[in-house]
């Protein structure tokens, strides 16, 4: 009997950002962050036993080797140590393009094996192992909208995936190529050498706890020049380190500003960045369809920009899967 774990988890997309650690180690985050889980955006991901590790990644084998410290550390902690996996996982959205497929992509893996351990773990023991994987993975085991707190080990759920049922998000791709630099290797140079960084840390808290708030009351209009101050704060941090973090494009300049213009014309939509070109919108379900329409008409006329629309979505599922030969 062939034994596999499967997991689905979904990309974690911060309204208020963890950027920077406050240990490198142990991969706790120095600001606090708030974040929802986006339904339609999902990965996939399987794990059986093999001689070697081996990871096959949408279709592509990828190398192993960057995973191996994960791998070593949740192998210990599941009690298979000595064990290799043949992973395989697949996205239904671009990859390293600023999506976050790295929170879906370590809470699956994480949900993946400890299925196959036969691991009965609550999310929030899921939610510490997947952070050694990659901080906003922490966030992805759990659905809804979440909250990981500066220097902690674990996320938690604020609000689930009913909250705020009108709640949107279009994300405007606007590459699907992989980004020049990872945000782990970007978040550490921010805190080395941007001279913003620790303005960065000291006003966080009190833009988390506002944010919060305005989410507990489903006030986009508070809610959403919060999400903006909190992703301009933390490009402030990529612009002055050096060399120059600049993940932004013309085209996701150019989204910024219409969306400036759309809220001046009363259009409530809000947007906000990640390590990446893509630009995502918040706005509510009334206003989507005018939203895409502007932003067709206004950003789209080389038809280069590709829109996806989720709302909150729902946190890990694991499966274990018994295969008789
Ligand atoms: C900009 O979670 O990818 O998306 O913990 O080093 O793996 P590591 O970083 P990662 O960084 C996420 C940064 C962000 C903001 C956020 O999701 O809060």
């Amino acid at each position: 009997m062939k034994i596999m774990g499967k997991a689905t988890a979904r990309p974690s997309l911060a309204l208020v950002k963890y950027w920077g650690k406050q240990s490198v180690r142990e991969n706790t985050p120095a600001t606090g962050s708030l974040a929802l889980t986006l339904d339609g955006l999902v990965t996939t991901t399987t794990v059986e036993e093999a001689e070697d590790d081996r990871i096959v990644l949408n279709g592509r084998v990828g190398n192993p080797a960057p995973y191996k410290t994960f791998l070593d550390e949740i192998r210990d902690q599941l009690g298979l140590g000595g064990r290799f996996f043949s992973i395989v996982s697949d996205n239904s959205f671009p990859t390293a393009a600023g999506l976050a497929s790295s929170s879906s992509g370590f809470a699956a893996l994480t949900g993946a094996l400890a299925a196959f351990a036969g691991a009965r773990l609550t999310p929030k023991e899921l939610s510490r192992l997947a952070r050694k994987g990659s901080g906003s993975a922490t966030r992805s085991i759990w659905g809804g909208f979440t909250v990981y707190e500066a220097g902690a080990k674990e996320a938690y759920q604020e609000h689930d995936e009913d909250f705020w049922p009108e709640f949107r998000v279009l994300a405007a791709v606007v590459s699907d190529k992989p980004k020049p630099e990872g945000s782990r290797n970007a978040m550490e140079a921010s805190r080395l050498t941007s001279p913003y960084y620790g303005e960065w840390v000291r006003t966080s808290p009190d833009l988390l706890k506002k944010a919060r708030k305005a989410l507990d009351r489903r006030d986009l209009a508070t809610l959403g020049p919060l999400v903006r101050q909190s992703y301009l704060r933390m490009f402030a941090t990529m612009f002055t380190s050096d060399p120059p973090l600049i993940y932004w494009q013309e085209e996701s300049l150019a989204l910024v500003r219409t969306l400036e213009d759309l809220r001046r014309e009363g259009l409530e939509a809000f947007e906000t960045m990640d390590a990446g070109p893509q630009v995502k919108i918040f706005c509510l379900e009334k206003d989507l369809d005018t939203l895409k329409t502007e932003l067709e008409k206004r950003c789209n006329r080389s038809g280069n920009l590709n829109f996806l629309v989720s709302r909150p979505g729902a946190g890990l599922q694991t499966e274990r899967l018994e295969i008789q030969p």
